[in-house]
């Protein structure tokens, strides 16, 4: 197997088997920031939207909202967990608008234009490949189409919300023989917003702007973090924990994530994301 393949089947199973609790942590997180991806990539209502990378829905729902019954929202994810159990959560809200489909991102499957907006919440970061693949979704798009994707701001890979020392403690457990598309210094195309937009626009976007926001997430506790460390890639280190050392491995990271808690009690991490909104010519 090609270590890309090998990749993907990680992600897929790292992400079937977090399908469960996903974004269930308590640390308001996914939900919030799907809200502001589908706002920055603006549906309209009757709009066709394709969400990648779905999940359960913390971008799909709202962007389903937006373009209202005469739109419709395609939902494509990796994982075949991830896919049934947001099935279910539509169907439970009587949303018939919107549908999740199990497909990998890296090789979209639609007819040309499809869609009016493409979105991508957190999950382009997984992409083996990027941004070659992301050259695939101009095709997919409507003249003047929208694609707008979220991704975590990270110092040497990691993102705020993953401080060096907790990271050390979990650092031992991560497979060493995946490529992980992260790691340092390997990527370059996204380092500045001139490479992101200049990567993206040699692959057929004609107009790509790059904003980040900051905000706080309240994580409560220590425990906590560990919770939400579950609906990320973090999980396929937790996963390799012998099950005798999981307890001390998640009382130190705990440990160094409640050293954070400030002067009034609390603790709060900054989080920033990148948005990158890519436009197709008319
Ligand atoms: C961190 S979760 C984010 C889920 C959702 N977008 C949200 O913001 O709550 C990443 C999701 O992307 C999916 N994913 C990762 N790589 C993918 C790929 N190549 N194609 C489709 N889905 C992918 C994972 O299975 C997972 O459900």
């Amino acid at each position: 197997m090609s270590a890309k393949d090998q990749h993907t089947q990680t992600i897929t199973r790292v992400f079937d088997d977090a399908a469960a609790e996903f974004d269930r942590s308590g640390v308001d997180f996914f939900t919030p920031l799907g809200m502001q991806l589908t706002k920055l990539a603006g549906a309209a209502r009757g709009d066709r939207v394709l969400d990648v990378g779905c999940g359960m829905g913390s971008s799909l729902i709202p962007a389903a909202e937006r373009v209202g019954p005469a739109g419709f929202v395609t939902g494509i994810d990796l994982s075949p967990a991830m896919v049934r159990r947001l099935n279910g959560l539509l169907a439970e809200h009587g949303m018939t608008n919107a549908r999740a489909t199990t497909m990998n991102g890296e090789r979209p499957d639609f007819p040309e234009r499809s869609f009016e907006v493409v979105q991508a919440g957190f999950s382009v970061m997984h992409f083996s490949s990027a941004p070659d693949c992301l050259g695939r979704y101009p095709r997919l798009l409507v003249p003047g189409g929208r694609f707008c994707y979220s991704e975590l701001v990270d110092e040497d890979g990691l993102p705020d919300l993953v401080p060096r020392d907790a990271f050390a403690e979990l650092a031992p457990f991560f497979p060493t023989d995946l490529p992980n598309p992260r790691e340092r210094g390997i990527i370059t195309w996204n380092q500045t917003p001139e490479s992101t937009s200049e990567a993206l626009r040699e692959r057929g976007f004609t107009r790509v702007t790059v904003t980040e926001h900051e905000s706080e997430v309240e994580l409560g506790s220590g425990d906590r973090w560990n919770a939400w460390t579950m609906s990320t890639g973090l999980r396929q280190a937790w996963v390799n924990v012998p099950a005798h050392e999981v307890a001390a491995v998640r009382a130190r990271t705990a440990a160094v994530i409640e050293q954070r808690r400030d002067a009034q009690g609390r603790l709060v991490l900054p989080v920033r994301v990148r948005y990158v909104l890519c436009e197709t010519g008319q």
